[in-house]
């Protein structure tokens, strides 16, 4: 849970590093931030090197001078432990810190983010360091949260990462021929007789591209591995800091939809689930509802934090270019639509020099207030302030569900074949922009969720059934749900082995098809298929299916090639629900239209009509609902409310009708 007693409102401020720059400029600081309404500033992300010059030396003078100084001035603290970067006198003192490459190339000292997660130096100091500053700090009431390291990520594959990776395999596997089994050595003759005989896989061993791996089953393990070992520090320096204060609020800063770590088994590891926002200028507004959706599913749909956006610029995209006047504004109530009950930024001062110099901060380097960044970051502050606690708390209502899985997502994308343009999140964002631009609620959820409060549950691309969770999906369809499943679902089990005797495999019976083959159509080829009167595209995969009881949904199937005529949209009665299976991937206007009916038969409503461009979602607890609109449009829009309703920011009241919202405006309502 996000610690909101010890703010009572939306906690608004972010990174701050005062140790890289003279003490005259804090007191401007001071003065500037609470002139913008920051109220929580987040210290100590990169200090590691200051804290502990040497393998012996602690030294938290600076830190305890800021920490004086912020809490004088009335801030809480989100208290980072610094181990996001090691000192270099320990990359020099103990080379194991040091991560072994993708190419199998020792790095040496530099960048961040840089340390091997089995490296024994790097476990023993980032926890002691967290243990350390804990006991230092515990008596500071104004630290309001934990954050461990920052941004974890990133692999290593290094002599100890392969001597961990063992272990986790002996652990998982217990013996060496169901090792074998899994990874169905028998091909290509890998058959392995001792544990100490398996490598870890990258450009020296099993792969010749990045994605691309002879053996999936290995290479999906040593992704599991690696975000377990790169959880195990999390844990560990978790640990250490609850060891000192028990009930002290540990978070690390998460980055969406993240590949290299599988935020699932994260989240469960965290008192609440923080990240960091930073989508391109072009991202569509549902590619960020997307990730904040994805953070609020992997924490059960408990409010989260946004630990981290750029009030204006970022540094590191190829162009730059600025977040327009009132975008900053409305991507932080976007946020807080989708379930955050922080406003939080990287960073409140821009630096002097390396490589984050020019990226946005609230004070620039002038130094002034009267710039347009710091003015819009004081208006939402004012803002948020008198907002107080009406905001937190609330949790997002949704009958539907999407399936997400970051197995399957390193399962199909290792996959040889069918096709190389397929990408797990594509096909997500598929589903997901028709619903959310139809502004329907959407929960993403775990494969392993009991889906029997939804009345629509939707597993893109569901290529790896795990265990026995097509149980879950089973239950679900026959106690009345909607089921929605595409082409490449239920190929294989948990290691990549086939399920045999039949496409879609174990969700078979469910959806009532066989499929026999299926077609990868290269890019720009395209089949047709008809659905409701309108001929749609076909395209990337086309599954050649068999009816087993399911009906066909489209008219009349593929119109083209030689397999014209077999179905590409089916529905499956079962039980007391439907099973659907679409064939194929096609266009937006087909997603949109397709959802739309599927949403209308389980008699689900979208939180309000809105023109295209404005976006609405709702949050609700036991003091109410509320309605947030968010035009995404460069100009105003006319938006029809249902009833009459007030505008929490303004005040305003609108006795139905029409509400007109201004480019780039947001209101939040509730029902008078
Ligand atoms: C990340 C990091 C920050 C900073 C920003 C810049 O989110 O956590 O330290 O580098 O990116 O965009
Ligand atoms: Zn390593």
């Amino acid at each position: 849970m996000i610690p909101y007693e010890k703010i009572g409102k939306v906690a608004y401020g972010g990174d701050y590093n005062p140790e890289q720059w003279p003490k005259e400029v804090w007191r401007e600081d001071m003065e500037l931030l609470s002139g913008a309404g920051i109220d929580t500033v987040t210290l100590n992300v990169f200090s590691w090197a200051s804290l502990q010059p040497n393998e012996t030396t602690y030294d938290f003078s600076r830190l305890d001078e800021i920490m004086e100084m912020v809490r004088e001035n009335g801030m809480k603290v989100c208290l980072a432990t610094s181990t996001g970067a090691h000192p270099a006198w320990m990359a020099k003192k103990y080379p194991d810190i040091l991560r072994v490459d993708f190419e199998g190339r020792k790095r040496k000292f530099g960048a961040r983010h840089n340390s091997c997660p089995n490296s024994p130096t790097y476990l023993k100091y980032s926890v002691l360091l967290a243990k350390k500053l804990a006991q230092r700090y515990r008596m500071y009431d104004n630290i309001v949260a934990w954050h461990v390291s920052n941004e974890y990520g990133g692999e290593c594959y290094c002599e100890n990462c392969e001597k961990a990776f063992r272990v986790w395999l002996r652990e998982k596997y217990q013996t060496i021929d169901s090792l074998n089994e899994a990874w169905d050595t028998a091909f290509w003759g890998h058959t392995f007789y001792d544990w100490d005989e398996v490598v870890a896989p990258n450009m020296l061993s099993e792969h010749f591209e990045e994605n691309r791996t002879t053996f999936q089953g290995i290479s999906l393990d040593y992704r599991r591995f690696l975000s377990d070992s790169i959880l195990n520090c999390y844990k560990k320096e978790r640990d250490a800091i609850k060891e000192v204060i028990p009930d002290a609020a540990v978070t690390t800063n998460l980055m969406g939809a993240y590949k290299p770590l599988d935020y699932f088994r994260w989240a469960k590891e965290m008192d609440f689930v923080s990240w960091d926002n930073y989508p391109s200028n072009e991202a569509h507004y549902a590619q960020i509802a997307f990730n904040h959706d994805l953070m609020r599913g992997i924490g059960g749909g408990e409010p989260f934090a946004l630990m981290e956006q750029t009030p204006s610029v970022t540094n590191w995209l190829p162009y730059n270019a600025l977040k327009r006047p009132g975008v900053m504004r409305l991507l932080s109530y976007q946020a807080m639509a989708h379930g955050a009950d922080t406003v939080m930024f990287f960073q409140m001062r821009r630096s002097v020099g390396a490589c984050e110099k020019y990226h946005g901060a609230v004070i620039d380097h002038a130094g002034r207030a009267d710039t347009r960044v710091y003015r819009e970051v004081a208006k939402l502050g004012e803002e948020l302030k008198s907002l107080g606690t009406r905001t937190l708390s609330m949790r997002t209502k949704s009958d539907i569900a999407i399936l997400f899985d970051w197995d399957n997502w390193w399962g199909i994308e290792y996959s040889a074949g069918p096709s190389v343009d397929l990408r797990y999140l594509d096909e997500c964002l598929r589903f997901y922009k028709a619903l959310r631009c139809q502004n329907f609620n959407v929960d993403i959820v775990g494969v392993d969720t009991d889906l029997s409060g939804y009345k629509l549950a939707i597993a893109p691309v569901y290529y790896m059934v795990k265990g026995e969770n097509d149980h879950l999906i089973r239950k679900f369809v026959k106690e009345g749900g909607a089921f929605l499943t595409t082409f490449f679902s239920g190929i294989v089990q948990e290691n990549d082995l086939v399920t045999l005797f039949g496409y879609p495999g174990k969700l078979r019976d469910i959806l009532g098809v066989w499929v026999e083959e299926e077609d990868a159509l290269e890019k720009g080829v395209e089949n047709e298929f008809i659905y409701r009167g309108k001929k749609y595209p076909a395209f990337l995969l086309c599954d050649l299916l068999h009816l087993e009881g399911a009906k066909e949904e489209d008219e009349g199937g593929y119109q083209k090639d030689f397999y014209k005529g077999m179905p590409a949209v089916t529905r499956n009665d079962f039980g007391n629900g439907q099973a659907y299976y679409l064939a194929t991937a096609s266009n937006e206007a087909f997603y949109s239209a397709f959802l739309a009916d599927l949403c209308k038969k389980q008699g689900i409503e979208p939180v309000l009509e809105t023109p295209a461009g404005v976006e609405a979602t709702s949050r609700e607890n036991e003091n109410g609902r509320l309605i947030y609109v968010l035009n995404h449009n460069q100009q105003e829009a006319k938006v029809s409310l249902p009833a009459p309703m007030r505008d929490l920011i303004t005040g305003e009241v609108y006795e139905g009708g029409k509400l007109v919202l201004g480019a780039k405006d947001v209101k939040i309502l509730e029902r008078i």
